[in-house]
């Protein structure tokens, strides 16, 4: 990561912000590892919002050399679940909780490409 601690990703539609992906490292002991949070608004989920920020993340942590990103969500939420195992992630239930642990690749043409993309699938992604 750079030298701040979170990078925050918004996908916005119609001149307003519908989702939004959160990075977050600790900037303080230099660890590679981070946690990623996502959230788009009731009317536009299931529309592929939260696939194309998960790919934007993906390519954000490849781009900085990151080692892990984990995520928490509730075992009954299939739909992130879901965008996890699709994206390659190790998931494990425990009790309620469902974490998701994936290990972006180091940096490549094709990544450092989807990162400088601005609009996909008819929605705009910025960082
Ligand atoms: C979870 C969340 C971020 C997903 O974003 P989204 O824009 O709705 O997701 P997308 O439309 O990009 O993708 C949904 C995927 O789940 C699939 N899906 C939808 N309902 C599903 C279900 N009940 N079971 C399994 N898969 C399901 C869709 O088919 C789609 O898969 P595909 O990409 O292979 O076609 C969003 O629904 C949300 O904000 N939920 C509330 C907050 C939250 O739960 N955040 C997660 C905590 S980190």
């Amino acid at each position: 990561m750079p030298h701040y601690d979170s990078i925050l990703c918004g996908a916005f539609a119609k001149g307003r912000r519908r989702g939004a992906a959160e990075l977050r490292g600790d900037d303080q002991t230099g660890s590679t590892k981070t946690e990623a949070a996502f959230s788009v608004e009731p009317d536009w989920q299931n529309i592929g919002i939260g696939d194309a920020l998960f790919e934007r993340i993906i390519a954000i942590a490849r781009k900085w050399g990151i080692s892990s990103i984990e995520l928490m969500c509730l075992r009954e939420n299939r739909r992130m679940r879901h965008l996890a195992a699709k994206h390659n992630a190790r998931l494990c239930i425990d009790q309620g909780v469902a974490k998701a642990v994936l290990h972006p690749n180091w940096s490549s043409p094709s990544s450092q490409a989807a990162e400088v993309v601005g609009e996909v699938r008819g929605f705009r992604l910025f960082i």
